[in-house]
């Protein structure tokens, strides 16, 4: 008889990833909201992003690439691609091509974007504004590596502390970022408009004293035992580069 598949605790079973932890751009904007219309009642307007990363000088946005999964969006792009290298047949060939631009070039061979997070730096507090991972994903400690590149931004950016709102039902969340130190200080009341859900506002210990740097450490040599990644970020705290394997 075949025997029943291991379970990890209502997780999914863990594989590992070769992931790219870089600093949001443009071209990103439309992975980005797909993942979050997919996990947010309330997505930000249209364009927010756009202002968060072209004027919003306080602001730093980050994103996780799955290195060997290819986007849909990369993959139409890569047929669009050769398809304008084919010869096309006469009498198409006396047709002026339709070139489709820059736009899509871009996306040739991107890996899927698999997480996104952002924060403010208001003096030195890091005011984490949006955290999300693809729902495909989930469980797989990518939420959790997002959460470990954004307090490492914030002490590259001589942040003492980060904080951030979560809705008092989101326990998923709230359990990982008690995970990070992170411990409730008030409560916004009805702060969510969709619903009048109450937020919670939690802050993490000061990230400079050695304590937290300690339990920092550990939790990224854990995920380090899970996945590989690359960062490309320029403000960090140095904490998720190689050189700081122990
Ligand atoms: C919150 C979110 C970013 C977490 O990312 P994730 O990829 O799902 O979670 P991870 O696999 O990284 O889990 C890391 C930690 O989160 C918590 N966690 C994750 N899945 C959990 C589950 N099913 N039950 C309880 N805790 C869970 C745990 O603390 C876990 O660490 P542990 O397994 O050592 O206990 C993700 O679920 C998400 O995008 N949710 C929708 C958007 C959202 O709610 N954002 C937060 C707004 S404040």
């Amino acid at each position: 008889m075949e025997q029943p598949k291991a379970i990890y605790d209502g997780r999914p079973e863990p594989y590992s990833m070769r992931l790219r932890i870089e600093p949001m751009e443009l071209e990103d904007v439309a992975e980005v909201r797909s993942i979050e219309e997919a996990s947010f009642t309330l997505p930000w307007p249209r364009n927010a992003y756009r202002r968060e990363i072209v004027e919003n000088k306080l602001a730093r946005y980050l994103v996780i690439r799955d290195v060997d999964a290819i986007s849909d969006a990369a993959t139409d792009a890569r047929v669009t691609a050769a398809n304008q290298m084919r010869p096309r047949p006469f009498p198409l060939s006396l047709l002026p091509s339709v070139n489709k631009g820059p736009e899509q070039q871009w996306r040739y061979g991107k890996p899927t974007l698999v997480a996104y997070g952002g924060l403010w730096l208001m003096v030195d507090e890091a005011h984490i504004t949006t955290i999300a991972s693809r729902p495909d994903v989930r469980g797989q400690y990518i939420g959790e590596l997002m959460l470990t590149a954004l307090i490492d931004v914030a002490i590259g950016l001589a942040a003492r502390w980060v904080t951030l709102e979560v809705r008092v039902s989101n326990s998923l969340a709230r359990s990982l970022y008690k995970k990070y130190s992170f411990r409730s200080t008030g409560i916004r009341p009805r702060y969510y408009s969709d619903n009048h859900e109450d937020a919670l506002v939690m802050w993490s210990e000061d990230v400079n004293v050695a304590g937290f740097q300690r339990m920092f450490q550990k939790r990224i040599a854990s995920l380090r035992h899970r996945h590989s990644w690359t960062t490309t970020y320029p403000e960090t705290g140095g904490f998720l580069d190689d050189s700081a394997r122990d």
